[in-house]
């Protein structure tokens, strides 16, 4: 499937999977894909009036590099596009593309270990609690002005969390192999300790 050595991260919108994928990818030298940003930047086009499927077939790399992205309204946006297969058949090449790049991958999303890249040589859950999680993303939030309640960013997340488990297509879920991570407990440190000695475990053995 691939050239190089792929990490495949998932897990639900707040748990630290993109500060994990971050780490593990500077960590290794390897490449890094947020993939959420492809839906919100599909998100981001349906809010302005464009068609889902036709933004994600014209999506282009200059679209994923916009700060407006960011937002609560486009994160439940790239949810609600995230259920149409037609949205994620178009977005499946560029990752894939992505996944095999020489050198070494790490991709975040929800279906990277189950759909994406079912024979990732890593597969790592990030996960933490709803509670947690919407604790994590009001203190992001907050430190970036935006002044939803805490109320308001549970109820968003446990929404989100709900759209993207019981979607029929690519809904989230740990695959069958995956290590899990629950960040409920763990500083970041700790949290990408434990998934850089996952990936160290597999590569020692390669
Ligand atoms: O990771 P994120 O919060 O930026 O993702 C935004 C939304 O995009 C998420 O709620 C569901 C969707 N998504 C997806 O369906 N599949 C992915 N691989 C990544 C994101």
């Amino acid at each position: 499937m691939s050239d190089g050595f792929t990490v495949a991260i998932d897990g639900p919108a707040a748990a630290g999977k993109g500060t994990v994928s971050k780490a593990v990818a500077a960590h290794f030298g390897f490449s890094h894909l947020d993939t959420g940003l492809l839906y919100r930047a599909v998100g981001a086009k349906v809010l302005a009036g464009m068609d889902a499927a036709q933004a994600a077939q014209m999506l282009v790399a200059d679209d994923l590099e916009n700060d407006s992205l960011r937002t609560p309204a486009v994160a439940q946006a790239a949810s609600q596009v995230a259920v149409i297969p037609q949205v994620r058949a178009a977005l499946l090449d560029f990752q894939r593309g992505f996944a095999a790049r020489a050198g070494g991958a790490v991709l975040d999303g929800r279906d990277i270990g189950t759909v994406i890249c079912p024979e990732a040589h890593v597969k790592l859950f990030v996960t933490a609690s709803a509670e947690v999680r919407a604790q994590r993303r009001f203190s992001e939030l907050s430190g970036r002005g935006i002044t939803d309640s805490i109320e308001q960013v549970l109820a968003d997340v446990k929404a989100r969390d709900a759209r993207d488990m019981e979607r029929a297509h690519a809904p989230l879920r740990p695959a069958d192999d995956a290590t899990i991570i629950d960040t409920s407990r763990l500083s970041i440190e700790q949290a990408v300790a434990a998934a850089v000695a996952a990936v160290n475990a597999v590569r020692g053995t390669a």
